[in-house]
């Protein structure tokens, strides 16, 4: 088990709320929430996977709750928001979107509705999750503000073979990130994001680059290793926390300077 630097209670009193927060990172980000004092709320698609989620948060001493439904739904989104508010009161401090689709697909392969199906669930779902909980996160009463943090990714930058809808879809809520930004600053909604570079133990990782662990690691400067579901979290914790109060609009890259790595000359 990895032991987090940061304080077990700076979450004390707070909500989070993760979508695809019952599995891979989301639920690591749940978790690392959760440990550090929120109660937290996952969402994700399928009620048995939730469920799971929800067992294994509470064996952690970690006070959850499932919300089944989809995040390209925008009426989802919204009831989503309303049981949380009968549940635990009207005010929301930490919002993660993680959740997201993807698969290889050469653009000539790619059918309309393949581009159009990750393109809602990872931007629409972003736009609409973040909408639907404006109003409660106006409402928290974190002295130091609710954070939105939105789950990216590294491949728009430049490009990724065979992921011309997950890097435009990326692209899309980046631009989300810095325009929420812009517009809730002064509400006390800082909004930022975290970039995951190749993260071990995932489903983007099986699906991306199956049997390429190696290859994929010599490609990543830091130690030749790929980073941790942890790593990831960490980064949430920090941007949500007290310690990010003046950080918004940003999008932090966690992938141990991957994304910029060029064979030697
Ligand atoms: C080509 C595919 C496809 C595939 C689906 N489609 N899977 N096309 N190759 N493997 C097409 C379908 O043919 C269909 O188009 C359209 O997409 C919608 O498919 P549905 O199955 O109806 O959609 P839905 O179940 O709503 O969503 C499918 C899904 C989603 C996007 C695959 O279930 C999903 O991704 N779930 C897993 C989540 C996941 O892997 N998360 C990790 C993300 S990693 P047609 O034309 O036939 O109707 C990530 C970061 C990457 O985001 C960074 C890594 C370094």
């Amino acid at each position: 088990m990895m032991e987090s630097p940061f304080k077990s209670d700076i979450f004390m009193n707070r909500v989070a709320l993760v979508t695809g927060g019952s599995s891979g990172i989301g639920f690591e980000i749940a978790r690392q929430l959760g440990l550090h004092g929120a109660r937290v709320a996952v969402s994700g698609r399928r009620q048995d996977v939730l469920d799971t989620a929800v067992a294994a948060l509470g064996a952690d001493g970690i006070t959850a709750v499932g919300l089944q439904g989809d995040v390209r739904s925008a009426a989802s989104c919204e009831a989503w928001i309303d049981s949380l508010k009968q549940r635990w009161g009207p005010g929301l401090d930490v919002l993660v979107n993680c959740a997201a689709g993807n698969f290889l697909a050469t653009a000539e392969e790619l059918s309309p509705n393949g581009f159009k199906t990750v393109m809602e669930i990872d931007a629409l779902g972003t736009f609409n999750m973040s909408r639907a909980a404006f109003p409660a996160l106006r409402a928290s009463r974190c002295p130091h503000g609710a954070a939105i943090v939105n789950i990216s990714a590294t491949l728009q930058y430049g490009a990724t073979w065979w992921q011309a809808h997950a890097s435009a879809a990326k692209a899309a809520v980046d631009s989300i990130t810095r325009s929420l930004a812009l517009e809730w600053g002064e509400f006390g909604v800082r909004v930022n994001g975290v970039a995951p570079g190749p993260i071990e133990g995932t489903a983007g990782m099986a699906k991306l680059a199956p049997g390429a662990k190696e290859m994929v690691q010599s490609t990543i400067p830091l130690r030749n290793q790929m980073g941790r579901k942890f790593d990831i979290a960490m980064a949430v914790v920090f941007l949500a926390s007290p310690a990010a109060a003046f950080v918004s609009g940003d999008t932090l890259v966690v992938d141990g300077a991957s994304w910029m790595w060029r064979p030697q000359l």
